[in-house]
């Protein structure tokens, strides 16, 4: 299927990268789960020869992700770890990236823990503040590694702003979307470089499959990649791959319904007398009301509130009946957790608290059940 180069957002997800299967007519492209394919003679193949090298259903899911990021090309891994991971492999040793102070736990893990013995630097400031960003650069800065809105502070970074100034450096601009989804923003359209996804979240968004995605917007970044995903390996297999696809083909319907009910959501929490204090972008109080009303389409499905101290959050968890503690988000059933023993454990306790994660904190990844049985179990858990 040939889609017009102004297919709309919603037509490019259900759509884009996948053909009828050419020997049944399929609509819905094949789990291919096969490690090899026979070859018609030596050196003599139809494009296919190993499952780590190539397979159409990961790379059907590879051209859609692209399209719906309006990237040049998206290369899918293991999880979206790995997916970060590789694109370390861009750096040498001595290179320095600037990261958003309050990124995912695992994400800092992996850079203090994993590749800071291989000489590689990193430096966490709010890069919510332009002047943070710049006084951390050095020349041997290759990266500004974003997320905005972060997670679970969920501080925003202008986009525009930050890539302008990173491209006046000389640096690339990373953005971790998984937080938002391409349905909220699209950084590539915004001026930034790359994009990476924790697929496993919003979209797959059905709690079933973990995985990663890296989308490039420049072609000199885009043979290197598909060098390292083949050279290291950690590709994502086939029926993760058509998980994925499956679920990006509904990934607007479930925003629409993500937004709307994460915001009725943040409202009434906002007017609990239990609740000390609401995070969310979609609050006029939220520090960067204009800048999400700006630059997201809607203002996303986390919620993080406090209910002042951690024995009252220890109460408080137990009791909820339909939303799940667990930790992940962006499926379609809600899920709360507790990011100081949750999610950010592997974050040291000062950084925590320098970057306001207090003990009382919850976070919601607000899923699409009938918004009114959400804010009945609130209810009944707070009270
Ligand atoms: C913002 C963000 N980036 C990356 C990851 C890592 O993704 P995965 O768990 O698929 O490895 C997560 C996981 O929670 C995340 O929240």
């Amino acid at each position: 299927m040939k889609l017009n180069d102004h297919a709309r957002f919603s037509t490019v997800c259900i759509h884009a990268g996948q053909e009828p299967d050419p020997s049944t007519g399929a609509i819905i492209t094949p789990i291919y789960q096969t490690s090899t394919y026979v070859q018609e003679g030596l050196g003599q193949h139809k494009g296919f020869e190993y499952g780590r090298t190539q397979n159409p259903t990961r790379m059907a899911l590879e051209r859609n992700i692209a399209a719906i990021e309006r990237g040049t090309a998206a290369f899918a891994f293991a999880s979206g770890m790995a997916a970060i991971d590789a694109l370390l492999t861009r750096l040498e040793s001595g290179d320095h990236v600037v990261v958003s102070d309050n990124t995912y736990g695992g994400t800092y893990r992996l850079f203090e823990r994993v590749r800071r013995k291989f000489g590689l630097y990193f430096t966490y400031v709010d890069t919510s503040r332009l002047d943070a960003i710049e006084r951390a650069f050095t020349p041997k800065t290759k990266y500004l590694f974003i997320e905005t809105p972060t997670n679970p502070m969920l501080r925003l970074t202008d986009l525009p702003a930050a890539a302008e100034l990173a491209h006046r450096h000389n640096v690339r601009v990373i953005v971790d979307n998984t937080f938002a989804s391409p349905y909220i923003q699209q950084p590539l359209a915004l001026g930034c470089d790359i994009v990476v996804h924790s697929t496993t979240k919003f979209l797959n968004g059905h709690s079933d499959s973990v995985g990663g995605v890296v989308v490039l917007k420049h072609e000199d970044d885009v043979e290197r990649m598909r060098f390292v995903q083949n050279a290291a390996g950690a590709i994502l297999g086939p029926m993760d791959s058509w998980l994925v696809l499956r679920g990006t083909k509904t990934l607007p319907v479930r925003m629409e319904r993500t937004n709307a009910n994460a915001l009725a959501l943040a409202q009434h929490l906002a007017s609990h007398p239990k609740v000390t204090r609401v995070i969310y972008p979609g609050l006029p109080d939220h520090p960067q009301y204009e800048l999400a009303k700006r630059q997201m389409r809607g203002f996303g499905g986390l919620i993080s509130f406090d209910v002042g101290s951690l024995e009252r959050a220890r109460t408080v968890l137990p009791r909820f009946k339909l939303m799940s503690l667990a930790e992940s988000l962006g499926g379609v059933e809600t899920l709360i957790s507790h990011p100081a023993i949750m999610t950010h454990a592997s974050v040291p306790p000062e950084r925590r608290a320098a970057i306001g994660i207090t003990d009382g904190l919850i976070r919601i990844s607000v899923g699409i059940e009938d918004v009114e049985d959400l804010k009945e179990d609130l209810d009944q858990a707070l009270s």
